[in-house]
């Protein structure tokens, strides 16, 4: 296969698409973010957020040292896209969303979301530009019981919300392929007998 080169873009298809939720100067603040990732699975388990300096929501996680990560559906697009096109500096989102508070006194979790992250602030680092990355200890998860499979978040329930950056689409999640450490299992047989 021929190859040609794109450019330095940060092209990864597809991303995660999720709710971000603070309190920023008393109010519940609510946005869209698709730069996220797990930072480590246990011990404690940690995840990221890339945000711009300027974000409302930016301002809230530095005050509060906290922020929720709300995984919606696909029943809640219109809303996803919505409080990641406004600003709370002069939009007030705090009605947009029903949400509950669990151990972080004052941090907002999205009722209506299939899946949520509370998260504490425990590290915050200025990359330069005009993002901050921003990493919270997951000190709490949340879902219904109708979003599980024998007690674990499951994909197909979930039906979360893809997003595809420089071309702006929103997308589904398609059908299982196969079992993670275990699709491999042929060809790692394959080298072992050939070694
Ligand atoms: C699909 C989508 C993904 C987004 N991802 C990010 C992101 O990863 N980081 C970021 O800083 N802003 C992201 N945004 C933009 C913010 O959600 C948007 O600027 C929001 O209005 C900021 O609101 P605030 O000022 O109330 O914090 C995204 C927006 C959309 C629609």
């Amino acid at each position: 296969m021929e190859k040609i080169a794109l450019g330095a873009h940060p092209y990864l298809y597809p991303l995660p698409t999720v709710i971000v939720g603070t309190r920023t100067e008393d109010k519940p603040n609510f946005i869209t973010v698709s730069f996220v990732g797990i930072v480590q699975q246990h011990s404690p388990p940690m995840i990221s957020v890339t945000l711009h300096n300027n974000h409302h929501t930016s301002k809230g996680i530095r005050d509060t040292k906290a922020f929720s990560i709300n995984i919606p559906n696909t029943r809640l697009l219109a809303k996803t896209d919505y409080v990641g096109m406004t600003s709370g500096l002069t939009v007030d989102k705090s009605e947009v969303f029903e949400f509950f508070e669990g151990h972080i006194t004052g941090c907002p979790i999205i009722r209506e979301t299939p899946l949520n992250l509370e998260c504490r602030l425990i590290k915050e680092i200025e990359l330069g530009g005009e993002s901050v990355l921003f990493i919270g200890e997951i000190v709490e998860s949340y879902s219904a019981r109708k979003y599980l499979k024998r007690g674990i978040p499951y994909v197909p329930k979930l039906r979360p919300i893809l997003f595809s950056i420089n071309t702006n689409s929103y997308y589904r999640v398609g059908r299982k392929l196969g079992k993670a450490w275990h699709e491999g299992l042929r060809i790692k047989e394959k080298v072992r007998k050939l070694s």
